[in-house]
Order: C-alpha cells, then sequence, then structure tokens
C-alpha cells in the first residue's frame, strides 16, 4: 500500500516534471503567423491561433504534437514542427518536417533544444531541398535529454 502510493506520487512528480516543459514558436516574421497543434495520440487539433511578429506560441509538453506553422490563416502547406517526448526514456525527439510544405522556405528556420548541448537544426534560406528538413523517407529526427524546444521562423 505505501509503496504503491510513493510510486503514484513519484508517477504524479514525474508528470509535473514532464508538462513543465514546453514546445515554443518564436514568430520572428515581419508578418503575423498562424498555428494548429495536432496531438500525435490522435486527440483533437487546435482551433487557428495567431501569432504576431515578435509573439510566441507556447504549448506544454503533451505525448507529442505536429505544430503546424503557416503564413496563412487557412493553414495550408505548413511548417511541421514535430516533437515526442519519451519519459521512460528520459528523451525529447524531434524535427523540422516540410513534407506538408514550407512557408517560411526563403527565410532562415531554427528548432534550438533548450539544452546546448543536443542538436540545433538550423535551416538556411533557400535551403527547402535540403536535409536540414525531414521530408519523406528522408527523416532528420534527434533526440535530445527532456529540454523546452525553441523553433524561430525567420531567424537572423
Ligand atoms: C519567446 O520564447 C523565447 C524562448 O522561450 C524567449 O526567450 C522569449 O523571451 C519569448 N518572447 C516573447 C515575446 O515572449
Ligand atoms: C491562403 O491560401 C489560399 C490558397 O493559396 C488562398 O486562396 C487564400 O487567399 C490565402 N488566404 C490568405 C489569408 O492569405
Ligand atoms: C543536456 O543534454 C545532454 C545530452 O543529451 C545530457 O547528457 C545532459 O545531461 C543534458 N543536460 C541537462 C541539464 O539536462
Ligand atoms: C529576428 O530577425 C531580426 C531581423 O532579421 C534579427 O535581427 C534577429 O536577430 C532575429 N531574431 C532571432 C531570434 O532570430
Amino acid at each position: 500500500m505505501y509503496s504503491a502510493k510513493t510510486a503514484l506520487l513519484g508517477l504524479a512528480a514525474w508528470v509535473v516534471g514532464t508538462s513543465a516543459q514546453s514546445a515554443v514558436v518564436l514568430n520572428n516574421c515581419t508578418f503575423d503567423i498562424f498555428i494548429i497543434s495536432s496531438p500525435t495520440n490522435g486527440g483533437a487539433s487546435t482551433a487557428v491561433e495567431t501569432i504576431a511578429s515578435g509573439a510566441n506560441y507556447t504549448e506544454a509538453y503533451t505525448t507529442g504534437s505536429a505544430i503546424k506553422v503557416a503564413a496563412n490563416n487557412t493553414v495550408e502547406s505548413p511548417l511541421t514542427v514535430e516533437y515526442t517526448p519519451n519519459g521512460q526514456a528520459g528523451l525529447v525527439y524531434y524535427d523540422l518536417s516540410n513534407n506538408a510544405g514550407n512557408p517560411f522556405a526563403d527565410f532562415n528556420n531554427v528548432l534550438a533544444p533548450s539544452n546546448s548541448s543536443c542538436f540545433t537544426f538550423n535551416c538556411a534560406a533557400g535551403s527547402a531541398g535540403s536535409a536540414c528538413y525531414s521530408n519523406g523517407g528522408n527523416i532528420q529526427v534527434k533526440a535530445c535529454t527532456i529540454t523546452d524546444l525553441t523553433t524561430t521562423v525567420c531567424a537572423a
């Protein structure tokens, strides 16, 4: 009984610890961007959120999401930030995918974990076809010790 309760408390602490992490999208473009987040567990997608120039979209870690980032409020052909935290492994898996499109292909786009020893995707302007983005069979997923992930569209 005691150990079950301790285990539950441990689990609760782990859940709280995990959900404290966030996935952020910083809109460094000079125009509004539009975001829909689709949980990878099949849950409902969020409503379209408008993020003004200079503002952040922030979501607490879920079981994992595809965060669709577009320059159009129909969120057509979005650049997609994909992340999946795995509490058991203590890792978060992440990539930038242009499978559905990339309205920011003419800009530098960066996906940076807060832990600077982990891999940062720094996709140069005009590199839409490069290995920086996951596309089709070209999967560029990296793993990091669970940490915040910040994607900057139209980065310097
Ligand atoms: C956006 O998020 C980044 C990374 O968490 C943070 O450094 C920055 O201060 C935030 N900016 C705004 C305007 O909230
Ligand atoms: C979004 O894109 C569609 C298709 O390209 C276009 O018809 C529509 O006008 C665009 N909407 C905005 C707000 O730019
Ligand atoms: C940062 O990431 C490295 C590599 O995954 C890991 O060894 C290190 O413990 C992490 N640091 C923190 C503070 O999580
Ligand atoms: C945002 O864009 C401006 C203008 O290009 C640049 O000076 C600045 O460093 C960029 N910020 C980030 C976080 O990339």
